[in-house]
């Protein structure tokens, strides 16, 4: 078998990846700063549940197709699960836990979730609730249409799309008048 008496190809070994040096990191979550020390590639929704305790974001599908770890990025709805912890630095996210009144009053987008019994299992409502959120101030909330195109990237596996509909409308006026 000449083959098996070829000398064997030198082994070549990869480059050290620099990358999972931890790197330091300062993230400001519903208004209180954090200090970090990730690997470069961790995601801000890992970041948010493995590093500071923060469950409410939900990782449905790791890849951007559920929605279930929207939070808020400078008021703006974002996919934590696509988003490196490091393009947060110096900006303002809002998850889930951070919505409520330190008195404990909700926003109206709980409440109206809560209100129109939008969720069964709850695991995509946070996402759902997030990104409802950034529907309505992105002005794309004026009709039922409108808010199941503009919410079409939240998957619910509950299938309670009429009633999150529902829950989007009449937090809608209420947010205005907040
Ligand atoms: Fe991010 Fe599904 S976990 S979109
Ligand atoms: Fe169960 Fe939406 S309430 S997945």
């Amino acid at each position: 078998m000449a083959v098996l008496e070829r000398p064997r190809a030198d082994v070549v070994t990869a480059p050290r990846v620099e990358s999972r040096r931890p790197v330091p990191l300062r993230l400001r979550v519903n208004g209180a700063m954090h200090e970090l020390a990730l690997d470069s590639r961790t995601s801000l929704l890992d970041a948010l549940r493995e590093h500071l305790g923060l469950t409410g974001a939900k990782k449905g599908c790791d890849h951007g197709q559920c929605g279930a770890c929207t939070v808020l990025l400078d008021g703006r709805r974002i996919l934590s699960c696509l988003t490196f912890a490091l393009m947060a630095e110096g900006r303002e996210v809002t998850t889930i836990e951070g919505l409520a009144q330190p008195d404990g009053a909700l926003h109206a987008m709980q409440q109206a979730f809560i209100d129109h019994d939008a969720f069964q299992c709850g695991y995509c409502t946070p996402g759902q609730i997030m990104s409802a959120i950034g529907c309505v101030n992105e002005g794309h909330a004026n009709s039922e249409d409108e808010i199941r195109e503009y919410m079409s990237g939240n998957l619910c596996r509950c299938a309670c799309y009429p009633n999150i509909v529902d829950a989007v409308d009449d937090a809608k006026a209420k947010m205005k008048g907040s």
